[in-house]
């Protein structure tokens, strides 16, 4: 695992931006052979899209050949709800950008059949060669997505029942009140992003130190589904000073020096 420490919640935005802009040309992605971007919704990304959003518009990347995948959306939320997910993913980066609208792909929260829902996501990622790179957040609680402590390891994507802390975390959004967060969402499982081909998850702020050092120092366990990242090939975490309080000072300085080589 790399973890990319920067000095503050800008910086981090523009390292991962950068990195999203550095695979997707790389790739040189067309239309028979595109670019697969898993994405993640939450605070954490919207300076990572903003920085995105600059770089389409000064022509430093183009999505036009750019398949899209969110990681999750709530249950029964209207999706002109101010706060679902798709409406976050419109208002944060969609409406800004040169993707296609065919290309973007987000669950349907109010499908009549949820479950068949969350299979054909499965079909559409795989029929598009899998995912080349998913970003993603971490919650205060390790969960990746809505893979809440407790989540299978191996899941795909399915219907999962939100904890209180998570909806106490996300009623910021609610008018402060948890219960009127949905209590279930979709969400795309831990396997889904473990095979993901590369995955990259943004880190920021006190409240996610905790996490950050289960994800990092902990052993690899459900109750912090982030920590399966220790198993991904090329699995990324960037985070902010601020995340790292809790890192060991012998963690925390292993991991500046060996980026400072890779300079
Ligand atoms: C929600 C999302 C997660 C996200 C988490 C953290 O629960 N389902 O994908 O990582 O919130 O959100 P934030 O970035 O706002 O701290």
């Amino acid at each position: 695992m790399r973890l990319i420490i920067q000095p503050d919640y800008e910086r981090l935005s523009r390292w991962a931006a950068d990195y999203v802009v550095a695979r997707i040309n790389a790739a040189a992605p067309t239309a028979d052979k595109p670019f697969v971007l898993g994405l993640p919704t939450g605070s954490s990304p919207i300076g990572m899209y903003k920085e995105l959003v600059k770089a389409n518009k000064e022509g430093r990347v183009t999505f036009k050949h750019v398949l899209t995948f969110n990681m999750d959306e709530y249950v029964g939320l209207p999706e002109e709800h101010p706060e679902s997910y798709h409406s976050f993913m419109k208002t944060n980066l969609f409406d800004h950008i040169d993707c296609p609208k065919e290309n973007i792909h987000i669950l349907n929260g109010n499908a009549p059949d949820l479950e068949a829902e969350c299979a054909h996501y499965e079909q559409m990622i795989e029929e598009a060669g899998g995912i080349d790179l998913f970003l993603g957040g971490i919650g205060p609680d390790g969960h990746i997505a809505f893979n809440e402590p407790g989540s299978s390891l191996t899941s795909r994507t399915r219907q999962k029942t939100l904890t209180t802390d998570t909806r106490i975390a996300n009623s910021r959004f609610f008018g402060g009140d948890p219960a009127s967060v949905p209590a279930h969402a979709l969400t795309v499982g831990v396997g889904t992003v473990m095979a993901a081909k590369e995955v990259l998850i943004l880190c920021n702020g006190h409240n996610k130190a905790r996490a950050l050092q289960a994800a990092v120092e902990g052993p690899v366990t459900q109750m912090w589904t982030i920590s399966v990242l220790q198993m991904h090939q090329h699995g990324i975490i960037v985070c902010d000073e601020a995340a790292c309080e809790e890192l060991r000072h012998g963690t925390y300085k292993y991991f500046k020096d060996i980026e400072r080589e890779q300079l």
